[in-house]
């Protein structure tokens, strides 16, 4: 799939939320890979109902529209696609170590560089998806409060000795060759076969102890890995293997953020 004949960018200086802009679009008729990207969110969404900071000239926001002809119990799917597409762009655009914390976050040196908010919605008759990604490019510093769990592309890279500003547009590029290379994948086979492998050996949690916090009552397990449908693969202290799917379900490192 090539990434110029997919994507069709539109460019916004500032607007309330990219996710909102690509509804908008679709619902006036825009085509699959329709893409809004901001310079700055006046009300940037974050996921569980939280807002994204957004504000202009440092970060990369933007959003893209999909109508993959799946059952709509799949469709979730295709933000696990999202967070490979992020962290394979970051280490071979940047050479910095992004990793994925299950389902969609990316984090490097264990504080979240990356965040992504899918949304499925009605368009046509039929269901569209909505993908939008927010990567913290050229953050100088964050507030006390996210010190700990919040990083940027431009402090990772100073901390190795590079203290450029990173260039926000080619690295929307890389990942957007990314993320057409991961759903061209995805949908031969309508399934995350093709690409869980490559996902598994990105996961920060694989291998290790994680909480669930399920509304039911948290608990702690091995991560395992992913199914073929995204959900992770947990092994429970007496060896049983189960399946936690993304949902209200948060899943955190024994400590800390990852
Ligand atoms: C999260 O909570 O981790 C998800 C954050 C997603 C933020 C991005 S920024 C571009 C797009 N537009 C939004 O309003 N949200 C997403």
């Amino acid at each position: 799939m090539d990434t110029a004949d997919f994507f069709e960018i539109h460019r916004f200086a500032s607007v309330d939320s990219t996710n909102e802009a690509v509804k908008r679009a679709a619902a006036a008729g825009a085509p699959e890979g329709w893409l809004a990207v901001a310079d700055e969110q006046t009300a940037g969404k974050g996921r569980r109902g939280r807002s994204w900071a957004s504000p202009p000239g440092e970060s990369l926001y933007f959003s893209f529209l999909l109508k993959p002809d799946l059952a709509p119990a799949l469709l979730p799917q295709v933000t696990i696609v999202a967070g490979l597409a992020v962290a394979n762009a970051i280490r071979r655009e940047l050479q910095l170590p992004a990793l994925i914390k299950w389902p969609n976050d990316i984090v490097i040196g264990g504080k979240k560089v990356c965040g992504i908010l899918t949304e499925a919605f009605s368009c046509g008759g039929g269901t569209a998806v909505v993908v939008g990604i927010g990567i913290n490019v050229n953050t100088a510093a964050f507030p006390k409060e996210l010190q700990d769990r919040a990083t940027s592309l431009f402090l990772e890279r100073s901390g190795s000795g590079n203290a450029a500003p990173v260039d926000r547009d080619a690295l929307l590029m890389a990942v957007l060759a990314a993320y057409a290379e991961g759903y061209a994948r995805f949908m031969e086979e309508g399934s995350l076969a093709r690409i869980r492998e490559a996902y598994e050996a990105l996961m920060v949690s694989l291998g290790k102890q994680v909480r669930i916090e399920d509304p039911a009552g948290a608990y702690t397990a091995v991560c395992r890995g992913i199914g073929a449908d995204g959900a992770m693969r947990i092994a429970l202290p007496d060896g049983t293997e189960q399946m936690v799917s993304s949902g209200e379900i948060s899943v955190r490192g024994l400590y800390g953020y990852v």
